[in-house]
């Protein structure tokens, strides 16, 4: 490379430096602002979330709901789903319900296809559906570990296929990946589990580019890190210095990162400082942070969801797979 190309290019560098510096200051203020300010509206939007039969999923169907949000649940688990239907419809919102294994790439695509005709076309994709194997490397079965990756990152790359195209179209869309501070700092005993998490966060980072250097500015992206939270899916795990987080709380704070159009939300906040540590540091000393904060031992009383939410999700998704192209029921 020549030395007139280099200097060209740290003057480049230089200059972004600067301009980055511009923009430091506008999140400060736009910080200080009231986040009432700046909510953008999702009123008529068709918002789809994956694993809305439970937790954190049925949160956001509500409450995307409640903002006057046509919501649909797709989940593996039909009575979770119903439930959700139940619980928006008696809340006065209109939510649909479709039994999706999310596993299964070709139904997928068959159930966004009908989703499209049924309801219309999905303004906001939440990838939120998760399990968690939850064992020592050695000990995770092969079967488990496939299923991790398809649920928690290959079907993100189905969905957002799918319902991307005409997101793009009309430049007006969200894609939220509910990923987790497993997708940001590994854990023992998580090991498929953050791997599956790292590669949601960089398919958003990824797209998120994509999409900016395509000049789809109308097209956003949110990528979500929440530490553990008290749904069920980590019962078990032990936390000595931060507190698990409450459901609600996680879930009001994913809201406000599709209305103000966040591109990442970390839960709690200072974490982000936390994971800055890890690259300042040396390995040694950030695994004496880890230790001193329990990180060690956190999956050590790990049970997961009890036995007979496993059964459920068992029966739901064994014998009745071909309600992958459940009804929708309002
Ligand atoms: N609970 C936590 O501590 C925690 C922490 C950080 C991130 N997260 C992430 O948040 C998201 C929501 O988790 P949650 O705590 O609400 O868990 P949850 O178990 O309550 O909900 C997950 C939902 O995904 C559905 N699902 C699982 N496999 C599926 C499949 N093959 N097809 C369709 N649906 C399927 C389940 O039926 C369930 O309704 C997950 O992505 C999880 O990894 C959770």
């Amino acid at each position: 490379m020549a030395a007139a190309d280099v200097a060209l290019s740290l003057v480049k560098l230089l200059g972004a430096l600067i301009v980055s510096l511009y923009y430091i200051l506008e999140a400060l203020v736009v910080g200080i602002i009231p986040r009432a300010f700046m909510r953008k509206s999702v009123e008529g939007d068709v918002a789809l979330v994956t694993g809305g039969g439970s937790g954190i999923g049925r949160l956001l169907c509500l409450k995307l709901a409640a903002r006057g949000a046509k919501v649909v649940t797709w989940d593996v688990n039909a009575t979770g789903n119903d439930e959700t239907v139940r619980q928006v419809s008696a809340a006065g919102g209109e939510c649909w319900a479709y039994t999706v294994d999310l596993c299964d790439r070709h139904s997928i695509y068959k159930v966004a296809a009908r989703v499209k005709e049924e309801v219309g076309k999905v303004d906001i994709l939440v990838n939120n559906a998760g399990i968690v194997t939850g064992r020592n490397f050695i000990d995770s079965p092969d079967e488990l570990i496939l299923k991790t990756f398809e649920v928690n990152t290959l079907s993100h790359f189905w969905t957002t296929k799918a319902f991307l195209p005409e997101m793009i179209s009309a430049n007006k869309g969200h894609v939220v990946t509910v990923a987790s501070l497993a997708g940001l700092s590994g854990v023992n005993k998580l090991s498929d589990y953050c791997a599956s998490k790292f590669a949601a966060v960089g398919f958003d980072e990824s797209l998120r580019l994509e999409l900016l250097v395509e000049g789809h500015t109308g097209v956003h992206t949110t990528v979500v890190c929440p530490y553990y939270i008290s749904t069920g899916m980590f019962d078990g795990v032990k936390s000595s210095l931060f507190p698990i987080l409450k459901p609600e709380y996680v879930a009001s704070e994913v809201i406000d990162g599709i209305l103000l159009n966040r591109y990442i939300v970390i839960l709690p906040s200072f974490c982000r400082f936390m994971i800055l540590l890890k690259y300042i540091l040396p390995f040694k000393g950030a695994y004496q942070i880890y230790k001193a904060c329990g990180g060690h031992i956190s999956m050590d009383g790990f049970q997961g969801r009890s036995k007979d939410s496993q059964q459920q999700l068992k029966m739901t998704n064994g014998p009745e797979k071909q309600k992958s192209q459940g009804t929708p029921e309002v």
